[in-house]
């Protein structure tokens, strides 16, 4: 089973529908797809890919994965809780031990290739899932206006320094199609490929802003998004990974 970790330096910019739509396009492909949502405290894959709650332990003394409509296999925190509105208010090492139980005490036994939904930021829950769980490799995602900056040097040195490859960077929110005249709108500024191809790096996809998927992501059907971008950017992955 091959292991990626979709993160990015900041919240918000869309790592967890990146890991979603990373995880359909791979489905797509065929592959067993398991999603492992470490995000304890903001856990959303189960929501946005209409996974039902209640884990169970199986014959194996295993917990039983989620599964989504299409069969994407689903690992979360908030499978275990009754109530979307509770919060969950633990400090960093309850947290850390969590991940590492969701990763541990599941049966991924037919997963073919895991997709990981990283805390924000390099927190300790961040650094555990890097250094415990230790990723065949890491996606970097990010808005173009941020990738320009320092975003992709700093990725490419904390990759460097935890020892797991970066495969490359995903662009969200990088165009607006204007659905009366087509027209590509850059939201967020140019895109920063030149930048990164300059710094040794990879833009493995650029991915639009989709007006209707945050809602399509809400109401836990964003496997039905038709979107060729999650197969291209699951084949540039796909195609990666074999490498590492
Ligand atoms: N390309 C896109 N098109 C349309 N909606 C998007 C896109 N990317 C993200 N969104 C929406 O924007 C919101 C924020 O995205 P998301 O939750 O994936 O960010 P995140 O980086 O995982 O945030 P956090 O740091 O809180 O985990 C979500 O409602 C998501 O559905
Ligand atoms: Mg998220």
């Amino acid at each position: 089973m091959k292991r990626v970790a979709i993160m990015s330096g900041k919240g918000g910019v869309g790592k967890s529908y990146v890991a979603a739509g990373l995880a359909i396009g791979l489905s797509r492909r065929g592959l067993a797809v398991g999603v492992l949502d470490a995000d304890i405290t903001g856990a959303s894959i189960p929501h946005v890919l209409g996974v039902p709650k209640g884990p169970r332990v199986n014959e194996n003394g295993k917990m039983a994965i989620g599964r989504s409509p299409h069969g994407i296999a689903v690992v979360s925190m908030s499978l275990f809780m009754p109530e979307d509105d509770k919060a969950i208010v633990w400090r960093g090492p309850l947290i850390s031990n969590a991940i590492q139980q969701l990763h541990n005490d599941s049966d991924w036994e037919d997963t073919e290739v895991m997709v990981i939904d990283m805390p924000p930021g390099t927190s300790d829950a961040a650094l555990t899932v890097l250094q415990s769980i230790a990723p065949d490799a890491i996606v970097v995602v990010s808005t173009p206006q941020d990738l320009v900056t320092t975003v992709a040097r700093k990725s490419q040195d904390l990759a460097a320094q935890i020892g797991v490859p970066l495969l490359g960077f995903v662009e969200n929110m990088a165009y607006l199609e204007c659905p009366h005249c087509g027209e590509s709108i850059e939201l967020f500024g140019a895109s920063g490929e030149q930048k990164l191809l300059e710094g040794g790096a990879e833009l493995l996809a650029r991915l639009p802003l989709v007006t209707g998927h945050a809602a399509l992501a809400d109401a836990g059907r964003l496997e039905e998004a038709v979107m060729p971008e999650f197969d291209r950017l699951a084949s540039a992955v796909w195609e990666k990974l074999s490498e590492v």
